[in-house]
């Protein structure tokens, strides 16, 4: 079994038809196929690439056989994310053969992290883009068809596509990622993602609240606030907090997210990531102040151990870490909290995943991501330590705090058992689609009930009965009105 199964990194990859094109576009009879591998933030970056490729005329697809170009939007967080890449782009090579036509190509952080190796010297692809070269890609297309390999893999210190509206790939219409800033200055040590997306920026907030504005008129219910470090979201200001440019008014996470939940009470507004040695008491007070701003916070740890914390470059101490829970739970009392942990980094003791452990007890997170060291080559980590954790140890220490979070993620959801919460309805169940709907409640817990008289998009009252470690059950007991 796949322990690292639970990964946060959109499990499957996910290829969509386009389901708005701006109007009034001329066809050029292309099709574009493009599927999407790793975090919210690629899937969110792929909409960016429909849009700018729709612009030239393309229509997506979700049939790969009749695309004329396929482009895979890549992740490089751990090496097993990056072989399942590698296997698909060698189908892919195969069919290349008997329709030379086709042009495929490589997007996101394996771009940005191989380069050249993918078009070169293992002449997987035809064409490479790393994330912040998208603009670029009719021209890198239409070099790819007059016979050259293209690359683009420039990382830039201002690009965020504030610009762009987003094509929806995703056909549900309910919930949407909105991204808020690109790139990440944080340099923790095991971390990749430095290297493929480049330095942090901040986007322009007021194409963040068009773009909020524009989804509620297409209909959409929710949207998730979308970077690496949210709480180090900053517009017009530098990272010292001083102004930047007088003329113009500046605007830190805390107001952004004031400004997003003003858009309407029927917009539920999520936000990910957020970074314990920044997530401040002022964002938790908006999360308070709105009721449309949900009670949940994905707060990564990572290891329960401070010396671990510290090899990591977390930039705080365990004891820090548990005085933001304790803020959270001031100001927030009902708040579901969930997070991520590595087992098996470098150098990591029996005493120090212990502590891992005893922090597990001490929170009780809601949920958690969980992944076994992974060492990534350039990585401050790779340079400084050795990944000197037998394989067998970081499996064994996977599954403890795997079986551990079933216990509490269970628990975590019997305190709902008898609670009548407010659900967003999402669409059908998964299981049993002609009975059940489904939809998540605030503390971003899934809910099943049966079928009634309201649709997906609709905010309902589910009284919840039962539950299992990943679901509540319940029913409806109150279809809520919009708000006026
Ligand atoms: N920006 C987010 C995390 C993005 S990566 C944050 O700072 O919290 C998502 C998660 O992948 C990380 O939180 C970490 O738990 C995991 N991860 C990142 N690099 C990894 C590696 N080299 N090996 C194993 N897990 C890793
Ligand atoms: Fe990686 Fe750390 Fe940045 Fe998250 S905050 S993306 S873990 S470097
Ligand atoms: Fe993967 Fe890049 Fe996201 S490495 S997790 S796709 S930022």
């Amino acid at each position: 079994m796949n322990k690292e199964n639970n990964s946060k990194e959109i499990d499957e990859s996910r290829q969509g038809e386009a389901t708005m094109v701006s109007p009034g576009l001329k066809k050029n009879g292309k099709k574009l196929f493009v599927e999407s591998y790793g975090c919210a933030m690629n899937f969110s970056d792929s909409e960016v690439v429909a849009s700018i490729l729709a612009e030239q005329g393309y229509t997506t697809t979700s049939d790969e056989k009749e695309a004329n170009v396929i482009l895979i939007n890549t992740c490089s967080i751990r090496e097993n994310a990056e072989t399942r890449v590698r296997r698909r782009l060698t189908n892919f090579k195969n069919r290349k053969k008997h329709e030379p036509s086709l042009v495929v190509g490589v997007l996101g952080c394996m771009a940005e992290r191989l380069k050249k190796q993918l078009l070169e010297e293992e002449k997987l692809v035809d064409l490479v883009a790393g994330p912040d070269a998208y603009r670029d890609l009719p021209n890198l297309i239409e070099e790819v068809g007059s016979g050259q390999k293209a690359v683009n893999v420039l990382l830039s210190r201002e690009e965020t596509y504030a610009d762009i509206s987003p094509v929806k790939l995703d056909k549900s219409g309910v919930t949407s990622f909105v991204s808020i800033t690109r790139g990440c200055d944080n340099m923790c040590s095991f971390c990749v993602v430095p290297f493929t997306r480049g330095r942090e920026r901040s986007r322009d907030p007021e194409t963040i609240i068009k773009e909020c504005k524009d989804l509620f008129e297409l209909g959409y219910r929710e949207v998730t606030l979308l970077g690496q470090n949210v709480d180090s979201y900053r517009w017009n200001l530098t990272s010292k907090g001083e102004i930047k440019d007088d003329s113009k008014p500046t605007t830190n996470f805390a107001e952004l997210m004031e400004m997003v939940a003003n858009v309407s009470p029927d917009l539920r507004v999520r936000f990910s990531t957020s970074h314990p040695k920044d997530m401040s008491d002022e964002v938790l007070e908006v999360i308070a102040k709105y009721e449309n701003v949900c009670n949940y916070i994905h707060l990564p740890i990572q290891s329960g151990n401070t010396e671990v914390l510290a090899r990591m470059n977390r930039g705080y101490s365990r004891e820090w870490y548990l005085e933001r829970i304790t803020a959270i739970n001031r100001i927030l009392p009902d708040c579901a909290i969930s997070t991520d942990l590595i087992t098996g980094f470098c150098n990591e003791t029996d005493e120090e995943h212990a502590d891992t452990i005893s922090i597990m007890k001490e929170v009780k997170w809601d949920f958690s991501y969980m992944y076994k060291y992974s060492e990534r080559p350039k990585t401050l980590a790779e340079r400084r330590f050795e990944d000197n954790v037998p394989e067998e140890v970081k499996g064994a220490r996977l599954t403890e705090i795997i079986d551990l979070q079933q216990v509490h993620s269970l628990e975590a959801n019997k305190k709902h058992v008898g609670r009548t919460l407010k659900v967003l309805v999402e669409g059908p169940s998964k299981r049993r689609p002609d009975e059940f709907m489904s939809g998540r409640t605030g503390h971003n817990t899934k809910a099943v009930f049966p079928i009634g008289n309201f649709e997906k998009c609709d905010y309902v009252m589910v009284k919840i009965n039962d539950c299992t470690a990943a679901t509540l059950l319940g029913e409806v007991v109150e279809i809520l009105p919009a708000s006026k």
